[in-house]
């Protein structure tokens, strides 16, 4: 019984857990478990075999000599918008002019501007559009990724964005779980208690009756959804079997925190307005904090209190919220560069945060997130470096040399 495939001479071997293990927290964020001078053997799919490499078996279809290169667990992207129908290049513009997001948002552009152009584009051309989007990631390491609903704004609308993310993952072999966000801005042409009732009375069952979506999202943030409204949302994504999880404290201190902690939310997302009390309040709480560096950097926002929160002992996940309007990069590299530089995070804990916490929050331990004997073979090569810290410093250059996803060889870059 031949291995398919037999990586041998790594450098380390990263994030190796021979057990199924929890999420990290607080102190044990630090610690990254690298196995120096090993094999890693794959077989249908799955790592069946790792160790020192004087264990290496002989024989495997297809060899590559990891000399020089450490290997790591593939990324999980544990926050995404990636299904969109264009860019929003103009509004970055106007930002750098002196406009807020809420004043462009205001004024009929973003999330309003995106559902303008997603409600104008057929299914296939909406396909078509996305998928460049999620090669473009997987070729950057993401091996699972949560692509979120909420540019559709209209039932149609809704169900087409979340279909067209599932078709991603049985086209391209990205593990893809599915979030509804109808609860991410209301349209002009309607008013919000109706546009919740239509969540409610439409949207929902809808979402339901295709089980299109594994988990349910909100908004909460001042001048879109109230904790109340947000609240009443998530109760009802509850009811059909949708876990929660929250855009909190975004923009402003808005209660996004609290109201994720009382619905028993899976994540709370964004966090650059948190203090001590909703610091206190994740904690002895199963909701993971989830930082998502790009968008604080693309708006020129404060970043999350990640040490703060590390060293209160929490877990925290890094994710990109790969999106058109306010985080337009799925680049994971870019986003561990980005917990380091500007959020004080170590390489170890930045690759926890975006390798076993963010598989945890996506419940996809079983599969992903750590180099365990029996979990999917999706993993990155990279280029011969000098340690583990060069990744994260190097930040904005490709230090990533091949992709192995689902045991396929996706891309082998030339050094
Ligand atoms: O996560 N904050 C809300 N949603 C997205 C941005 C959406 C947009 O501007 O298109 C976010 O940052
Ligand atoms: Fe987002």
């Amino acid at each position: 019984m031949a291995l398919d495939l037999l990586i041998e001479n790594c450098k380390g071997l990263v994030q190796v857990r021979d057990q199924l293990t929890t999420c990290v927290s607080g102190k044990a964020m630090s610690d990254l478990p690298i196995l120096a001078d090993a094999f890693i053997a794959i077989k249908d799919g799955l790592i069946s075999d790792y160790g020192p490499q004087s264990n290496s078996p002989a024989i495997a279809k297809k060899v590559i000599d990891a000399t020089g290169r450490f290997v790591l667990p593939g990324f999980v992207d544990s926050h995404t918008h990636l299904v969109f129908a264009a860019s929003r290049e103009e509004e970055f513009v106007l930002k750098i002019k002196g406009a807020t997001y809420e004043q462009i948002a205001a004024a009929g552009g973003g999330i309003l501007n995106s559902a303008k152009k997603i409600q104008a584009i057929s299914e296939d051309g909406l396909f078509q559009k996305s998928i460049s989007r999620a090669h473009e990631i997987i070729r950057t390491g993401t091996c699972a990724v949560e692509i979120k609903s909420g540019y559709g704004l209209t039932t149609k609308d809704e169900l087409k964005m979340l279909r067209v993310a599932k078709r991603i993952g049985a086209e391209t072999g990205l593990t893809v779980r599915t979030t509804f966000l109808g609860a991410h801005a209301v349209p002009k042409e309607t008013t919000k208690p109706d546009y919740i009732k239509l969540i409610i009375d439409e949207m929902l069952p809808a979402v339901a009756a295709e089980k299109l979506a594994d988990y349910i999202d909100v908004f909460c943030e001042t001048g879109f959804f109230s904790p109340s409204e947000t609240e009443l949302v998530l109760e009802t994504g509850i009811k059909y079997g949708m876990r929660p999880r929250i855009h909190a404290n975004q923009l402003n201190n808005s209660g996004g925190v609290q109201v994720g902690v009382k619905v028993g939310a899976i994540s709370v997302d964004h966090l650059e307005n948190i203090g001590d009390e909703e610091i206190d309040l994740l904690k002895n709480n199963n909701v993971m904090p989830t930082a998502l560096p790009g968008a604080a950097f693309f708006l020129g926002l404060p970043f999350p209190p990640a040490r703060k929160m590390i060293d209160a002992g929490l877990p925290l996940a890094i994710a990109s919220d790969y999106n058109p309007g306010s985080a337009p990069s799925g680049n994971m590299p870019l986003m561990i560069s980005f917990a380091c530089i500007k959020m004080k995070m170590t390489p170890e804990e930045a690759i926890n945060a975006a390798t076993i916490n963010t598989a945890s929050c996506l419940e996809l331990l079983a599969s992903h997130g750590s180099v365990t004997k029996g979990k999917v073979a999706s993993l990155i090569i990279t280029k011969p470096v000098n340690s583990l810290a060069y990744l994260p410093y190097s930040f904005g250059s490709n230090w990533i040399e091949s992709v192995i996803l689902n045991g396929k060889i996706i891309s082998q870059l030339v050094c």
